[in-house]
């Protein structure tokens, strides 16, 4: 057997014997999006800490906890805190949280990030539905042997972003007034932010947002045959596009301003997803 897997199993098996929630959605917060999870019904919590083998970020503005609980009914489980490739954490890792929402039950998960906006028609606090992305830069966290009981050595990616979620959170931003655009995310190992350079290039491959995460997620959450969309806040202007150097806690600030409307969009998106079959 995978080592990735034993652990993987060693992890699932851990969480069922701490754990009986069983949560049909998986969320994963952001940076500066963890708040998100204080508006949650929550029944129960599961610090990452206490789950054996279990990657722990290390980011200030992610926490590292799952929370599980309902959201107008609707059962989640909600990841305050990723971890990311540039921790240090092999890709197998890096998705293993994702891949343990699966191992609970989960058949959808919606991912939520900061992303610096690459797109001329965006500005900080753009919320971006993400359609599809780009992870040609970093390594794919489905190298090494494949688990087939998991999903098949060579899944399709044509539709990582689900056509039918993304309709709904269309809806969600309707209904709730929130406005919305749509774009290309594209994965940057990090940690250093772009260059200008990047960032022309990421513009010139058909990027719409740059990040540090999410997109390899994706790709293990459709390997295991998941059902995934994502959403990015967009919370600077990326490399060489304003005056000012970045920094995190531009990220943060911009985030904590957008969480109203973050946070009404994900409640309406899980209201309605929880009417889908
Ligand atoms: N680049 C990469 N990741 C990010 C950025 C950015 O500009 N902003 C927030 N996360």
């Amino acid at each position: 057997m995978n080592t990735f897997y034993e652990k993987l199993l060693k992890c699932a098996e851990a969480v069922s014997e701490k754990i009986s929630f069983r949560p049909e959605i998986g969320l994963v917060l952001g940076s500066g999006l963890g708040d998100y999870a204080e508006t949650m019904q929550i029944e129960e919590t599961l610090e990452y800490a206490d789950i054996e083998g279990f990657p722990i970020s290390t980011v200030s503005g992610h926490k590292g906890r799952f929370l599980f609980g309902y959201v107008k009914g609707v059962p989640v489980v909600a990841m305050q805190g990723r971890v990311h490739y540039y921790e240090g954490y092999p890709m197998q890792d890096v998705v293993l949280p994702i891949r343990l929402m699966g191992k609970m039950g989960v058949k959808k998960v919606i991912l939520t990030n900061a992303a610096g906006g690459v797109n001329y028609d965006f500005h900080p606090g753009t919320l971006m539905i993400i359609t599809d992305h780009i992870t040609s830069l970093v390594p794919s966290p489905l190298i090494g042997p494949n688990e087939e009981s998991l999903g098949t050595r060579f899944p399709d990616m044509s539709e990582v972003y689900s056509r039918r979620l993304r309709d709904i959170i269309k809806k969600a931003g309707e209904n709730t007034g929130v406005s919305l655009k749509e774009g290309v995310y594209v994965q940057f190992t990090g940690p250093a932010y772009e260059t200008p350079a990047e960032i022309r290039m990421c513009r010139a491959i058909g990027g719409d947002a740059a990040g540090m995460s999410t997109a390899c997620e994706a790709i293990a959450a459709r390997h295991m045959g998941l059902e995934v969309c994502g959403i990015s806040c967009i919370t600077n202007l990326a490399a060489g596009m304003s005056d000012r150097p970045l920094d995190h806690k531009e990220v943060q600030e911009t985030a904590d301003k957008v969480a109203a409307d973050f946070t009404r969009l994900i409640t309406e998106s899980i209201r309605l997803m929880g009417q889908l079959d």
